[in-house]
């Protein structure tokens, strides 16, 4: 695509169904009520000069460009302000409407630097386009006072901020309410002293409220806020749609290039998920994929202590299939495994995973999803039938309550937290089950109307007592359950979390919660609409996490809120594929589809496509990868994408399974932290080099195009593929499109889709086939997956890890806004400057029993491990809990995580260990022993020259 910038109708579209017949400029027209007349008028092809108005913010009327002749109406109102009305008939272009329009600009203009060659947004900014569009040429007279001159704020890393060139139309101002709800800016004084501020606390960006989101860079019509790299690089030439690679909200961007350089990312205003909007990490944090750290070579080593050499792709290859065959052959073929990456495209993991089924012949595949989201698949398919969450995103503009569990959207998945502010702002009722005070507790105009702080490792008790709640006070839906769930099934939960011993009054001393808040937001969720739940890994990563996903589910069918718009049980993901991940196979004991390798059928079905036999045995989990490499009998480990020193539970005990095998492959961008254990290491390539498609939380499909050749020379699915050849598979794939007809072809939720729908419809949310040819943005609209809904009874049962006088206090984690997972990618951006390391949150009772201010090291220690971080004296935690975030490498939060797992799945329960902070002088003789680790195993002495 050349680059054109995208379209702007100047106001939002209207929703409504009924049409409204008017004449523009001789031209009849007919658009949906409430439109505005600017925008029917761009509709049609007509473009009125605007400058306040652009179509992502509602109508302000402040800049008088935007003036037109309406027949029978005195004066020239604003367009952008009027909406359309029947028979109405519009002028838009009349020489008393150029003349205003010239004097306004005239104006605008006089007081503006005219520097436009050496301006950066020189042919990319709308107050020169607007200039031209009402022929102004000269500027008659010379201000009396002018703006010029202004000091610039540079303070951002990605944006700076020229008030010399400000207009003061206060788009800016708008996008940060309306479109981020930060709240970040405003105009302050009046008139001639109007300015735009960031915040009254500071006088720069980066001290100030504001997240870094861009969309007040977006919004702006000059060259007031611009990115920087804009500045660096030029204006772009083309831009290419495709969709971030982050987090789960799988938000799509026209990455906009010039030549080979990536110069912006610019949210796509017709992506389904976020609608033009992004955070700071899609953005923003892309400089990762040209960072000097990035290794471009493959390399091999003969032990983890000598130094790695540099080889080429067929020496390193040709070695891996020849160790892999080798293990095989000696071991046997239940020696070998691999993990799938949920940060790779859909195709990439297929092939992972059909690599480790056909080509190493047993089923001992897993993903990263173990460790966050398995207890959602295992949870949502027992009780609804389908391992995905219920609704669009666009689901929540129509909830009237939101009950948020376990997550911290604002943080975790930021562009989904924006829409769900903005539905809060116009009303909504919210409920926060949380042990921490995250920022939708209390933000700008939003206030949770409950705040639930349970003592971690509870959720069950806490459910259960809403349930109890629900049950026992005559709140239940009963004629949605009698129609669609299994009565028997319901009679049996009723009457279990109907027991005096599930009361929120006899549960409070467990869960710590007020029985009466309690009561309070039980009744609000059954009770005040459509109610639509949101939870995050504060649900899942639990020994009872798929217990929870499960109370969950109960909870949503016994007030019928299930099956329409507005309400629903939706998992937030974490990674931006690991939906897609579980979809395609990823599991051990399920092939694409979520269909079990015991099922003959199904297997048939596969063994026919690929020719093989397949082995009917569920195969290893993760931590049984492990553990079985400990007892020596596991021997060998593909890794895709994936860093499970860093992100998987008591990382003494993965460092030692990985240290047990023979061979570990590891396939990625950077020498990551697993890679300190790895024979054979395989350049993986960035989400803007590749081909393919990610699945974000919605079920949505949608396309990842290349925009840059890639620097180690091959897309992730070819150097798969590569490697199943050299291990002699029979693999001719020519292009991802291939790989997913195959996967349409093997897995009957997927039979619709293809690159060709893709490229046409923008994403597609599955399943999508005979049944639903167009996609399902919402499930179970007439009955369950499954059939009849399932109720299961969920006992709470507490954790076996207790605290105690050694470890008094509860350790749970999460993440940051500008760090993402285990920071392999935005520790090497400029998102460092807001998080440089991990921190500890400690109230301030805690500290002061301890003597810890803000800014002290402290020793956190559990019965795994010990390290050593920086403390964080704050309330956003309650006495006796304890946080931290798990971004950096030298903090390693999951040295004092504990082997205690979901009883279901296996996913860690990385939210509650028993720990005690103490002071310290720094870091640990184990952390400095890492350092010496990381530093001697990333030595890399020889080139591809002298290894040929
Ligand atoms: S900074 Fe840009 S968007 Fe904000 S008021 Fe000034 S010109 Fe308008
Ligand atoms: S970058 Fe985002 S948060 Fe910051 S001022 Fe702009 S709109 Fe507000
Ligand atoms: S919200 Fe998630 S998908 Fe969207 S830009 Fe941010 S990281 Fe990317
Ligand atoms: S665009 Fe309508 S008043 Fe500014």
């Amino acid at each position: 695509m050349t680059y054109q910038p995208q379209e702007d109708f100047g106001t939002p579209a209207s929703r409504a169904e009924e049409q409204v017949s008017l004449t523009i400029d001789g031209r009849a027209v007919a658009v949906p009520a409430g439109t505005s007349v600017m925008r029917a008028a761009a509709e049609q092809g007509t473009s009125i000069p605007k400058l306040c108005a652009t179509d992502s913010l509602s109508s302000f009327g402040s800049c008088r460009l935007c003036l037109v002749e309406i027949e029978g109406r005195r004066g020239t109102p604003a367009s952008c302000t009027t909406p359309v009305e029947p028979g109405m008939v519009v002028h838009t272009q009349t020489p008393r409407l150029q003349k205003l329009r010239k004097g306004v600009m005239e104006l605008y203009i006089s007081d503006h630097p005219l520097d436009c060659l050496t301006c950066a947004a020189n042919g990319d900014c709308e107050l020169q386009d607007q200039a031209g569009a009402v022929g102004l040429r000269d500027v008659r007279y010379a201000a009396d006072a002018t703006h010029l001159g202004q000091a610039k704020d540079h303070s951002n890393p990605y944006f700076d901020f020229d008030p010399s060139k400000c207009i003061v139309c206060s788009r800016c101002v708008r996008a940060c309410d309306e479109v981020q709800g930060t709240l970040a800016l405003t105009v302050q004084s009046r008139g001639f002293g109007s300015k735009i501020s960031a915040g009254l606390a500071s006088d720069n960006f980066l001290g100030s409220e504001c997240v870094s989101c861009g969309a007040c860079v977006q919004a702006c019509p000059t060259a007031t806020l611009v990115e920087k790299k804009v500045v660096e690089i030029g204006t772009p030439e083309r831009a290419v749609v495709t969709t971030c690679a982050y987090c789960g909200v799988g938000c799509t961007f026209r990455a906009e290039m010039r030549g080979e350089q990536l110069v912006r990312m610019v949210p796509w205003k017709d992506g389904k998920a976020n609608r033009g909007h992004s955070c700071v990490k899609g953005r923003f944090a892309w400089g990762y994929a040209q960072h000097q750290e990035r290794i471009l070579k493959p390399m091999i080593r003969s032990s983890i202590s000598e130094p790695w050499q540099e080889v080429t792709w067929e020496v390193a290859l040709s070695h891996a299939a020849s160790e892999l065959k080798r293990i095989s052959a000696k071991y046997g073929k239940h020696a070998l495994g691999g993990i799938t990456s949920s940060r790779c495209t859909n195709e990439e993991t297929f092939l992972v995973q059909k690599l480790i089924r056909a080509g190493f012949g047993n089923n001992n595949v897993d993903t990263c999803a173990r460790v966050c989201h398995s207890p959602t698949g295992y949870g949502l398919k027992t009780t609804f039938g389908t391992s995905a969450g219920t609704q669009d995103f666009d689901s929540v503009e129509d909830s009237d309550v939101i009950l948020v569990i376990g997550a911290n959207p604002t943080d975790g998945h930021p562009v989904f937290a924006s829409r769900m502010k903005r539905r809060l702002r116009k009303g909504a009722k919210l409920i926060v089950i949380d042990p921490r005070r995250t920022d939708l507790v209390r933000s700008p105009h939003i206030e949770a109307d409950h705040h639930l702080a349970l003592r971690p490792g509870t959720n069950v008790a806490v459910l259960t007592a809403m349930a109890h709640t629900i049950v026992t006070e005559g709140l239940v839906d009963e004629a949605f359950v009698k129609e669609r769930c299994d009565w028997d099934e319901y009679q049996d939960w009723a009457a279990f979390v109907s027991l005096e011993r599930n009361s929120p009054e006899t549960l409070e001393a467990i869960t710590q919660v007020q029985a009466a808040e309690l009561r309070a937001a039980a009744r609000l969720y059954a009770t005040g609409g459509n109610g639509a739940i949101y939870y995050g890994l504060g649900v899942t990563e639990h020994s009872q996490g798929s217990s929870t996903v499960m109370a969950i589910a109960n909870l949503a069918m016994a007030t019928g809120n299930i099956g329409r718009r507005g309400v629903g049980v939706n998992p937030l993901r974490g990674q931006n594929n690991v939906q897609g991940a579980c979809d395609m196979g990823s599991f051990p004991h399920e092939l694409s589809g979520y269909r079990h390798i015991s099922d003959g059928e199904t297997r048939r079905l596969f063994e026919s496509e690929w020719g093989v036999p397949l082995d009917p045995e569920p195969g290893l989990r993760i931590p049984n990868m492990l553990d079985a490499a400990t007892d020596g009998v596991f021997k060998a480990i593909y890794i895709q994408g994936e860093d499970i020193l860093q992100s998987d539970p008591n990382t003494h005990h993965v460092a030692a399974g990985l240290e047990a095998m023979e061979c570990v492959i590891v396939h990625d961008l950077f020498l990551n932290e697993t890679a300190n254990y790895a024979h054979i290491f395989l350049p993986g390539s960035t989400f803007l080099e590749k081909n393919g498609t990610f699945t974000n939380a919605e079920r949505r499909i949608q396309p990842v195009r290349k925009v840059m050749t890639p620097l180690n020379g091959y897309e992730d699915w070819e150097v798969t593929q590569l490697l199943a050849q050299a291990m002699g598979l029979d693999w001719n794939y020519s292009h991802p499109s291939e790989i997913m007809d195959e996967i349409a072809r093997l897995t009957p939720s997927f039979a619709g889709v293809n690159f060709e729908r893709l490229d046409k419809e923008g994403s597609l949310q599955w399943p999508v086939n005979e049944a639903a040819p167009d996609g399902s943005p919402i499930m179970h609209i007439d009955g369950f997956v499954r059939g009849k809904g399932k109720f299961v009874v969920t006992d709470y049962v507490p954790t076996d890890e207790k605290t105690g006088p050694r470890f008094p206090l509860l350790l749970t984690t999460g993440r940051i806004l500008s760090q993402y997972n285990v920071g392999a990618q935005t520790r090497r951006t400029e998102n460092s400057v807001w998080h440089q390391e991990d921190l500890l949150e400690i109230h301030p009772v805690d500290a002061e029993n301890r003597g810890i201010k803000s800014g002290d090291w402290v020793r956190l220690a559990s019965r795994a491990g010990e390290t050593t971080l920086r403390a964080d004296v704050t309330e956003r935690v309650a006495p006796g809990v304890v946080y931290t975030t798990f971004h950096h490498p030298m903090t390693q939060a999951n040295v004092v995580t504990t082997d205690y797992s979901d009883w279901a799945t296996n996913c860690p329960e990385y939210k509650v260990t028993a720990v005690q902070i103490s002071p310290s002088n720094g870091p640990t003789e184990w952390q400095e022993d890492y350092a010496e680790l990381q530093r001697s195993s990333r030595r890399i002495e020889t080139t591809v020259e002298a290894a040929e």
